[in-house]
């Protein structure tokens, strides 16, 4: 497969996506950016039960990129956090039936950002269960001045 040839279950992804957005009263959110291509991608989740009952991505990137974020979250949907937390490139490009050469590392970014999503949802939710956030906001600002002590760690040590 040369190196601008996607089958035709990538193109088909590529041209309809599912799931593109952002869901609903989601619970988790992750963003990765590939810095080698300059791709992002965007993905929230709401779960319920351990169950990944939505999930939705948004995607500032390749042709890859997109059919391959498409079918992270196809796989994903209805899936246990377990499962999707398995989920591995290779799965992906499987699915597809391939993708052409340098495009495999597309498929890791939706992969990474719907782990980050996952963790997300599990801080915030144990966060909660230890009474030190009840807010979507107040998980939000902790986790911020959180990374703002470990820059301050950083850069006190350098
Ligand atoms: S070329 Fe980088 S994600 Fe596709």
């Amino acid at each position: 497969m040369s190196t601008l040839e996607y089958n035709e279950l990538t193109m088909e992804h590529f041209e309809n996506p599912r799931n593109v957005g952002v869901v609903k009263d989601g619970n988790g959110y992750g963003k990765i950016g590939e810095p080698g291509c300059g791709d992002i991608c965007e993905i929230t989740v709401r779960i319920e039960n351990n169950i990944i009952e939505d999930i939705k991505f948004r995607v500032y990137g390749c042709a890859g990129a997109i059919a391959t974020s498409s079918v992270v979250t196809e796989i994903a949907k209805g899936k246990s956090m377990d499962l999707a937390l398995q989920l591995n490139d290779d799965d992906v490009v499987d699915y597809l039936g391939g993708l052409p050469e340098g495009k495999k590392h597309c498929s890791l970014l939706a992969i990474k950002a719907m782990q980050q999503a996952i963790y997300d949802y599990l801080l915030n939710k144990r966060l909660a269960q230890e009474g030190q956030i009840s807010t979507r906001t107040q998980f939000d600002r902790l986790a911020e001045e959180t990374l703002q002590e470990i820059l301050r760690r950083a850069q006190s040590k350098e």
